[in-house]
This record gives C-alpha cells, structure tokens and sequence, in this order.
C-alpha cells in the first residue's frame, strides 16, 4: 500500500527510481510518480495506473542525480493524475511524497491554508503547503519541515525536495515504514528494503517521529525537536534473486511452489543441535505463564491463526482465542488475568494489527509477533518475534506465508507443550516433512487444478467452499484467495451452517468445493454435499488419502490430521490462480488490494 523510494548520488536517477518503483508494485497501488531535481528546477512525472504507463510520460532527456518516487494507493480522492504524488506546493518550490493518513488535513487546511488554492483532493498536498509557508515565514527548510511534522496526527512516511536547496532529501517518518539506505557516494531512501536491494544492502531503520537529512555523502536523523541520533546500519538479508519471478509467469505461481522448500526451512530454522524443535526460552516462558492467549490479525494472516488456536488449545493446552484486528479496538474481549498477545502479520506492518498492539501495550500487555519481515514495525513494537522464514511474498495474495505461519505456530505449540510436561503423540519434524513431501505432489498436479477451475469456474458468478472443523478454516481461506483475485463472489462456510440460510443462494450448477480431510467428520461433510447437491449444485470434493470415495474430484496425499490445511490449502491457492488466469486477471496485482496494508 503506497511506496516510496528516493535516490542522491552520482547517477542518472529517473531509472534508479522506476525500477524501484516496480519492485513495490506488489504492495498495491493505482497511480505512481517521479519528481527529479536537476539545476534548472524540480520536474515531476505522474500517471494514473501501471509504472509502465508512468515511463512513458518521463522525459528521457532531463538529467538529475537527485530524485524521490510514490506508487499510491487512493485514500483521500480518487486515483487520478491530479491525486497521483509527487505533490508541489503552490509556488512549487517543494515536492514531496506520502504514505500514511494525516488523520487532522482538514483542520489543518481551515487553520493555515484557507487562502492557498488546493490541486487535489489530497491529505498530502497541505504538508507540502505547510513546508511552504513556515519556508515563506522565513525558517530554513529543516526548520520548515519540521515545524510541519510537530503538526501532524496520523501515519506518514514522507520524502521532500526543495528546489533551492541543492541535493538533499528530507525524509520523515511516523507509523508508516521507511528506510535509508547507504552507498559509496550515494544514499537512498525506501518504504522496503525490497526497492533498492539491487543497489546496496546496508540499511538505517528509522523510528517513529524522526526526521532525516539525506544527502550523497551523508544521513543524519533527527528527533522533531532537532536533536541528532547516531543509529548504526545493518544489512538486509534479502537476496536480489528472491525478489525477482525467474521463470515464472506470475510470483504467485512461484511462490505456491515455494511453500515445500520454505517447510523445511522452518524445520531447520527451529531445530537445534539435538535435532529437536525449540523455541527462544523467553517465549515458551510468556506462553506458560499466560492464563490466556489472544491471536489478533487480518485477512489470510487470521485464517491462519483460527488453525494456530487449535495446536495451542489441542497441543500446548492453552485456551485461545482468535480476533479480526480491525475490530478489536471496539468488540474487546473481557481479557484474562494474564493475557499474552499473538500477532500474526505477514508484512508486519499491518496498521489495524498495530493499532491493537499499542493499545494493549499502553495496558501493559506483553505480545509476541509472528511475521516474515525482521525489523518490521509490529517486531519492533513487540515483546517477542518468531520468524517465518518463507522469503518475500511479492504476490499480493498470500500463499506461502500462510502456510508458514501455520507451522511456525505448529512448533510454538509443540515446543510449549514440551515446555510443559505434556506428552506429544507425533514427531512434528517427521509430520513437517510428510506434508513438504504432499505439498510437492499437489505443486506437480497442476493441470489437474487448471482442469477443475476451467469445469467449475470458467463462467460462474459465485463459489461457495465447505468444510468442517479444520477444513472449515482452510474453505475460509480458499474462498478469500478465489474472490481477492479472480473476483468470483466467493464464501467459506461452515458445513453445517448453511442449512441456516445461505443453501438459499444455491442454484442448479452452483459450484461448491468441499473439503473432506477430517476424519470425524467425513460423513457429515459429504451429507451437507448431498444437501447442496439435492438442490442443483455442482459439487467439488477435494478429499484426502484414507477418507476418499467415489466421488471425490481430487484427493490428497495424507498428512497428520491436525496439520490438514498445510496441505489442503495448496488446491485452494492453485484453483483460485487458475480461475484468475482464465478470466484474464492481474493475478499479483489484484484490483483495490494492497500487499502491505498501512491505513487502517
Ligand atoms: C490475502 C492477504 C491479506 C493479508 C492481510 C494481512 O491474500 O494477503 O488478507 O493476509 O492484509 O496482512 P499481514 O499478514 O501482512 O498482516
């Protein structure tokens, strides 16, 4: 959701910064600009929609070495070029760009800009105003800036140029996540280290309410009240070739392929010396002394926390419950004497996930992050963080950190449980490997999954997927995956709960894809398929080795119940792409989706 990146250095920098635009292209956005500064004066180029429309309006024949670029994602006003950032202020001399939301541009607007004649609909363009009239009151831009940033309430990470002030990028950030990155003769500035990995992997993380004075030679942050604070860089772990599609058609393709390769590098990942499962003491410590756990998170991220609850409850025999961040701040539970948080944030830097972690550390709650991205925000901001280890998820729609995240929540409860005296009754390790090894077979079935979305799915208006117990999670997540890239109405149900209002919806050749991989339930499951099937439907079972029937479309390889949806998910995924390939979606870039979700 929105990017940033910025460059200071030696070299022409309108490539430098396209292509790092490109690489934040999967966090969602739907206009994207450059603005370079050469000594003739600051040009910006901005496009309504896809970066390859943005390069066709960028002069090639201005010359800068200094630059700043944004891909938006439209809050305040509708995608346009007029909305599009870099915005200018009136007289022009400062551009700037923006993630976040300033929660008070309204009152800001009444209070010092009545006169100042706005061109567009944005939050962002009464910053750069701002800069301008404390620049017009006589303050030097730092100070101007400055000024502004003690303003602001809300999330922003912000790059601003000043046509007078030669090659300086003045950076800031508050909740939104932004980077500086340092080179030999050059430093640059990115929402992720993502954008610029290609040209240095050293990297400065910045705090909330600091501001940055960027030049080639230099980084210097500050505090908004113009101290200066020696932070010492590290290296980005990120390797060129992660981030790039290789063969493949669509990173969404590659990374469901990834997922056997990233299960066993989670086992190896949290697997000692002994070969045995483990986890950091502090954590199995916060875990045993809590009398409650509270697993907050969004979208696909809290699907898989509606599994992780049961390894926690069934494994480490910790009660769990599972919340929608966005909606925790108002439905909050009566919370247990000593609650411990867990949250699971693909990107970790999800802004309805953060909101509840503040909150519940103002109240003196300790928390525990999940994520795939070290140093993120919501690692930073909590007590304790597990690695994912599933490399970069370019692909807007989440695969392999969902099934990452499953696992890693699989061993936190095996190695609790452990912790605890309680007897395992399965290898973990053993159990990880046997569903990397049915992973990969579901990965070599792929023309069977193209098959079932041409039969279902070509031309339908809705899906429903049923499933009980686990199941009824994993039908949760697939029908997440098939609506948020191929935009088939689709819903997850609880088998037994359509019989209390949505078998309504079912008409002849409505497909319902069922799961059937829980053995307690196998009968009851393929009951409610009768049920559907009774009134017109057209039925896809997707079953596993041992449960199977006549019936069934597609059975998978058998893996140990409790760990069903590491499985079970990879046809949900594969058909989902499918159905999105055949209607001619943009599979990574999903429309009105971002990847990294930093507005709440
Ligand atoms: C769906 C998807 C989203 C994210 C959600 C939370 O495929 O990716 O539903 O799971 O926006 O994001 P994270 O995990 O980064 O907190």
């Amino acid at each position: 959701m929105c990017g940033i990146v910025g460059y200071i250095g030696y070299k022409d920098v309108k490539e430098i910064l396209l292509n790092g635009l490109e690489k934040l292209e999967y966090r969602g956005y739907d206009s994207a600009g450059i603005a370079v500064r050469n000594e003739k004066g600051v040009h910006v180029f901005r496009e309504k929609g896809r970066i390859a429309d943005l390069r066709q309006t960028v002069d090639v024949n201005v010359q800068a070495v200094t630059g700043i670029g944004h891909t938006r994602w439209a809050t305040h006003g509708v995608p346009s070029k007029d909305n599009a950032h870099p915005h200018q202020s009136t007289a022009g001399r400062f551009t700037l760009v923006h993630n976040g939301v300033i929660e008070n541009y309204e009152q800001l607007k009444k209070e010092y800009l009545l006169d100042v004649p706005m061109k567009s609909d944005t939050d962002t363009e009464v910053i750069v105003q701002l800069v301008e009239i404390f620049a017009n009151e006589g303050l030097d831009t730092e100070a101007a800036f400055r000024k502004t940033l003690q303003m602001l309430k809300g999330s922003y990470a912000l790059a601003l140029l000043d046509a007078e002030q030669e090659e300086t990028i003045f950076v800031a950030k508050n909740k939104s996540p932004l980077l500086v990155g340092l080179g030999e003769g050059f430093n640059v500035v990115a929402s992720d280290a993502m954008a610029m990995i290609q040209i240095t992997d050293q990297f400065v993380e910045l705090m909330d309410k600091e501001m940055v004075i960027v030049t080639k030679e230099k980084v210097t942050i500050k505090n908004l009240d113009g101290q200066e604070i020696q932070r010492a860089p590290y290296t980005a772990e990120l390797d060129a070739s992660d981030i790039e599609k290789g063969t493949y058609p669509h990173y969404m393709l590659k990374e469901i392929d990834e997922q056997p390769l990233v299960m066993r590098k989670i086992i190896q990942a949290y697997q000692n010396d002994q070969g045995k499962l483990t986890i950091d003491q502090g954590i199995i410590q916060a875990l045993n002394e809590a009398d409650r756990l509270y697993i907050v998170a969004c979208g696909t991220s809290y699907h898989a926390g509606l599994v992780g609850k049961q390894f926690l409850e069934k494994v480490a025999k910790i009660p769990t419950e599972v919340h929608v961040a966005s909606e925790f701040g108002y439905n909050m539970p009566l919370l247990s004497e000593k609650p411990l948080f867990i949250f699971i944030s693909q990107s970790g830097e999800t802004a309805d996930s953060r909101a509840v972690l503040v909150k519940v550390k103002e109240m003196g709650c300790k928390a525990l992050t999940i994520t795939n991205v070290q140093g993120s925000t919501l690692s930073r901001e909590a007590d304790y963080t597990l690695l994912l280890h599933a490399g970069p998820e370019i692909a807007v729609a989440s695969t392999k950190a969902y099934t990452a995240q499953i696992a890693v929540l699989s061993i936190l409860a095996h190695a609790t449980a452990e912790s605890r005296g309680i007897k395992l009754e399965f290898d973990l390790i053993h159990e990880l490997g046997i569903v990397a090894n049915a992973m990969e077979v579901l990965c070599d079935t792929k023309a069977e999954f193209e098959q079932i979305a041409r039969d279902y799915l070509a031309s339908t208006r809705n899906c429903f997927f049923i499933g009980r117990a686990l199941d009824y999670y994993v039908s949760l997540e697939g029908a997440l995956k098939l609506k948020e890239i191929s935009y088939i109405q689709a819903e997850g149900f609880a088998g037994g709960e359509l019989k209390h209002g949505t078998i309504a919806l079912i008409e002849e050749g409505t497909p319902v894809v069922a799961l059937a991989t829980q053995q307690d339930v196998n009968l009851s499951i393929r009951g409610n398929v009768k049920e559907v099937v009774a009134r017109g439907a057209n039925p896809c079972i997707i079953s596993m080795k041992g449960l199977e029937s006549e019936e069934d479309r597609f059975v998978i390889p058998a893996v140990h119940e409790l760990l069903t949806p590491l499985a079970a998910v990879v046809p949900m995924q594969l058909i989902a792409y499918y159905a999105a390939l055949h209607r001619s979606c943009d599979v990574d870039k999903p429309r009105n989706l971002a990847k990294s979700v930093t507005v709440e």
